[in-house]
């Protein structure tokens, strides 16, 4: 069975971006696929500037987050990326394997890269450690959103080159898993939505909130007045009921919008109903897990100690296949 793995950025609590993206297939895949592993990718938000308070307070929103929309530590794991060291030792070592020319190709790099006058080396391997957080649970299927499509080329390549390296078939070549809400975009219909852009809607975020946000959100742009027919497949709101309201109330919308029956607000207003139906019940289990916090402590000391029995293993094989342990043959 394919052995299921995935990692999120302590960004603090989940936007429905990365909950489409990822978060939610993670959860349907768990019951499909028991001791899938889901990592907390701690070392991963450490490249730029930062404050340890910040910090601290982030994972512990993530880990929460996860907890409260449905990861379940009883069918998979979930654990915090820096409990677990071999995921830096891997990395090191697939440095050793990896072209420097693949690493500053990568979109992401150059993005980052441009924007900043001095570049810690940590931003160019980035995609070497998220390889390694892949690969040494030998996983062959990553559940992400589109944006990590180049990263998982590079872990491919990684595998194939380390396997050739040393004559084995030792890492499989890992797959991302997509799902239809792979690229979920801002209010502002334009860029990817994430917390960066400050163009997101919070998991956790109160109804007026939400509201308040989705009132000026981007729809049609062409649609000026309300009397205008709008084009469903062109607005932003739109793919947001795809996510969240049923397929008959989808219908509805494409047939009152592109009929100018209904205005955008009155859109908006059932796309929000849609929301306030999924999000309620975790807001309702975040709310327990911060009445009870040793819940969440209690997950992720399970899912590292199960996750490090993993991590030992590989770690072991891998330094027996490339000569760093046992005594020379005689
Ligand atoms: P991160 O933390 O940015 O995002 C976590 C997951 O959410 C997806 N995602 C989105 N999907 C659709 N629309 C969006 N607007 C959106 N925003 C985020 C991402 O594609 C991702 O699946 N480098 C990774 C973390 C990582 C990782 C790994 C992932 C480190 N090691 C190993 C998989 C396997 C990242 O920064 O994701």
């Amino acid at each position: 069975m394919a052995r299921i793995f995935s990692g999120i950025q302590p960004s603090g609590e989940l936007h429905i971006g990365n909950y489409l993206g990822a978060v939610k297939n993670w959860v349907k895949l768990q019951g499909e696929h028991p001791g899938a592993i889901y990592c907390v990718v701690d070392y991963h938000a450490i490249t730029g500037a930062y404050d340890p308070a910040v910090l601290r307070a982030r994972r512990w929103g993530m880990a929460k987050s996860l907890l409260a929309s449905g990861i379940d530590p009883a069918q998979a794991i979930l654990f915090m990326q820096s409990d677990v060291p071999e995921h830096t030792e891997l990395s090191w070592i697939f440095t050793t394997i990896t072209p420097l020319g693949d690493l500053e190709r990568q979109t992401q790099f150059k993005d980052k890269s441009s924007k900043l006058e001095s570049i810690p080396a940590g931003v160019l391997m980035y995609p070497v450690l998220q390889a390694a957080d892949i690969l040494l649970y030998r996983a062959d299927s990553v559940p992400v959103g589109e944006d990590q499509i180049q990263h998982l080329e590079l872990a491919r390549d990684t595998s194939r080159k380390f396997n050739a390296k040393f004559d084995v078939a030792y890492f499989p070549e890992p797959k991302p898993l997509l799902t239809p809400t792979r690229r979920i975009l801002g209010l502002d219909g334009n860029a990817k939505m994430s917390k960066s852009m400050g163009n997101t809607i919070g998991l956790l975020e109160s109804d007026d909130e939400i509201w308040q946000k989705l009132r000026p959100a981007m729809t049609d742009p062409q649609r000026v007045r309300k009397s205008d027919p709008g084009r469903p497949e062109v607005c932003n709101i739109f793919q947001l009921h795809k996510a969240f309201n049923a397929e008959h109330t989808v219908a509805q919308v494409a047939d009152q919008c592109s009929t100018a029956g209904w205005g955008c607000m009155d859109c908006k207003k059932v796309l929000l109903e849609g929301m306030v139906q999924e999000l309620t019940p975790i807001r309702r289990r975040s709310a327990e897990l911060d009445a009870e916090p040793s819940r969440v402590l209690d997950a992720l000391a399970d899912g590292g100690r199960a996750a490090r029995a993993i991590a030992q293993q590989t770690m072991g094989e891998v330094r027996e296949i490339m000569g760093l342990s046992g005594l020379p043959a005689t």
